[in-house]
Formats: structure tokens, C-alpha cells, sequence
């Protein structure tokens, strides 16, 4: 057989891509990986922790080691080292609220078709509507992604030996990127802008990292809210510049600018596309997630976050890959 013959596998894997979703997404709503990290590692002790049938559990593991996610080893199962640090839950690093969440979200792309022929979302699948309880359910779950990524940021920047600064977060969500920083640094102050019900979120978690009394939060839309003038030393605008369209986001880099202090640094964490569209795999997919949720949304080219940037008023602008999908944006 000629071995450069095209094969049908990848295609198989890619069209029954819903599986690895569906296999992850129950695995982590019945704390399978938490199960493991205590102990239980046949089918049976799974199965009774899980409250889960024996088939059930089976199946989940069979499908787990499928996907690389538990190693089977003299018919015992246990994490791999990737599930042990993302997936068990109550970790600070865990995936496993987001891996429910993309369970719960696999219906929506049902309306992929119409969404790619519309050229936006259908119906009740669009998020930027104010208020939208839709954050509530995704801030939490996303925490996780931020916080190798705030780390690397913190320690690019210097901000743990930065002193007195104030730290504005657009759209903060969570409030990770505050929860980390302030934790670093016991002389700084954060104000994050987002939605009332999001801050309360953000509060409750700012409290459990104990720095609650050096965060603020503001309430309402970033769009409208005026951000006052050479105000803060840092900006944060994280998983945001993807839900908007071009011209907000220059709207708001430029609201941005006029807030920081002069030589402020404004920090952009988003899934960022080369120049010809070409790669990386990850964000070009996350536009279709953007189709099929926001109005102007997408991912962005580098020469968009460029220009967007100098438009603004930004003139030194720096790329920083991570270890997640995501590149750091860092303007002055
Ligand atoms: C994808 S989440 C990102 C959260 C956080 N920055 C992070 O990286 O984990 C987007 C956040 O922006 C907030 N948001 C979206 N549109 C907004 C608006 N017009 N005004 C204020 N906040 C908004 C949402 O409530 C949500 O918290």
C-alpha cells in the first residue's frame, strides 16, 4: 500500500469530535479526576465514588485513556500528570468547571449552519447583551486559563516589586488577574469595570485571596463608562478585544490610553492570529466560537492589534506567547 495515500482517520476524529467533549465534560461532572487523585483506581471503586453504573465508568475510563487524559497500568487507572494539575477539582489551575460548561454548550452548535450563513449569532446565542447571566456561569469557569498567564505577566512586568500602583481590569470577570496581582504585590490597588452581578464574583474571590480591601469595583458597560484621565499605572483587557469589532476596540484602547498614567502599560491577553491568517490552529477555530456568540466579534491579526494600538495612541507595542493558547499584548 503507498503510504502517502490519504487516509479517512483524521477525519473520523475530527467529525466525531463531540465525543472527546462529551467523554471530558462527564468525566469532570462526575469528579472522576478528583476520584483518581484520591485513590480509587478500578472500575468498581470509581464507579461507587462516582455514584456512577460499572458500564458507566467503564466506558468513561476506556474513552479517558483514549484521549490521553488516565493512564491504565497493570489494570489500575490513574491521572496522567496533565489531568492531576488541570483537572481535579478545587485547584486553582482546574479545567473542570470549563470542561462542564462545554459539555452544557455542545446544543449551541446546532446552530452552527445558520450562524455561518447569517454572519452572526442566532437567537439567544448572542452574549453582549448587559447583564447577560451567561458571565456569571463563564467567569468562574474560565479563572483557570488566566492564571499562568497573569503570572507571566506579573513577573514580564515586575509588578510583585512595582510598589503603590492602581490597576484598572476591563471586563475582569472573575478577578483573577486582581486576585494574583494584589497577592504579589501587598502595596497595590485594582478597580475592575464589569457588569454588577460579575463584580460580585470577582468580590467574593478577591476575599477568599484576602486582599478584598485594596479592590474596587465599578459597575456597568466599558463602552460608556468614562475612565477618568492618568488615573492608573496598568490596564487590563483580557479575553475582551475578541468580542468586540474593530472599531471598539480602538474606542476603548484609546479610552484606555487616556486613563494610564504617562509610560502606563496596557496589558491585552486575547487568542491572537498571524499576519496571513495562517495560524496558530487554536484562535483561528475560536473565531467560529465568536460567529457564533458575538456580533462583531473574531480573532484578531497581530498588524490589527498594531494599528489598533497606534491609532490609540499606544507607540511601543510587544507579542508574548504563554503556555495556553493565548499571547500577551503589552502597550505604552
Ligand atoms: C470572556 S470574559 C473575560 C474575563 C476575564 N477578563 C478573564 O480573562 O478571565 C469577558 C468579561 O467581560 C465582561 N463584559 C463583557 N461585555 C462587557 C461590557 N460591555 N461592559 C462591562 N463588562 C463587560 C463580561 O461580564 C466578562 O466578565
Amino acid at each position: 500500500m503507498n503510504n502517502n495515500q490519504p487516509r479517512p482517520d483524521r477525519i473520523l476524529e475530527i467529525a466525531n469530535g463531540y465525543w472527546a467533549t462529551g467523554i471530558l465534560g462527564a468525566a469532570a461532572r462526575h469528579s472522576l479526576f478528583t476520584h483518581l487523585e484520591a485513590g480509587a483506581d478500578t472500575v468498581d471503586q470509581l464507579a461507587t465514588k462516582a455514584s456512577i453504573s460499572e458500564r458507566g465508568a467503564q466506558t468513561l475510563l476506556d474513552g479517558l485513556v483514549a484521549l490521553g487524559l488516565v493512564e491504565l497500568r497493570d489494570a489500575k487507572y490513574r491521572n496522567t500528570a496533565e489531568a492531576a494539575t488541570f483537572l481535579v477539582e478545587g485547584q486553582r489551575t482546574s479545567l473542570s468547571s470549563f470542561a462542564k460548561l462545554k459539555l452544557g454548550e455542545m446544543g449551541k452548535l446546532a446552530n452552527q449552519i445558520d450562524v455561518f450563513r447569517a454572519g452572526g449569532p442566532i437567537a439567544d446565542a448572542m452574549v453582549e447583551v448587559a447583564d447577560n447571566p451567561h458571565w456569571e456561569e463563564v467567569v468562574p469557569a474560565i479563572a483557570a486559563q488566566s492564571v499562568p498567564v497573569a503570572t507571566i505577566a506579573a513577573d514580564l512586568l515586575c509588578l510583585a516589586d512595582a510598589g503603590e500602583i492602581s490597576i484598572l481590569d476591563l471586563g475582569g470577570g472573575s478577578g483573577i488577574y486582581s486576585a494574583i496581582w494584589l497577592e504579589l504585590n501587598p502595596a497595590a490597588r485594582s478597580t475592575q469595570l464589569d457588569w454588577g452581578p460579575v463584580n460580585a464574583i470577582a468580590r467574593r474571590l478577591l476575599k477568599e485571596h484576602d486582599v478584598a480591601d485594596r479592590f474596587t469595583c465599578i459597575d456597568g458597560d466599558f463602552h460608556t463608562i468614562d475612565l477618568g484621565t492618568a488615573a492608573y499605572d496598568i490596564a487590563v483587557y483580557s479575553h475582551v478585544a475578541h468580542q468586540e469589532g474593530p472599531e471598539d476596540n480602538v474606542a476603548i484602547f484609546a479610552k484606555v490610553r487616556q486613563a494610564l498614567k504617562p509610560g502606563g502599560t496596557l496589558v491585552v491577553c486575547d487568542y491572537v492570529v498571524d499576519d496571513d491568517r495562517g495560524g496558530p490552529s487554536f484562535p483561528l477555530i475560536f473565531a467560529s466560537e465568536m460567529l457564533l456568540k458575538s456580533k462583531k466579534g473574531g480573532t484578531w491579526r497581530r498588524a490589527d492589534y498594531q494599528g489598533w494600538l497606534a491609532q490609540a495612541g499606544f507607540h511601543d507595542v510587544s507579542f508574548h506567547p504563554t503556555p495556553s493558547p493565548a499571547t500577551l499584548v503589552f502597550a505604552r
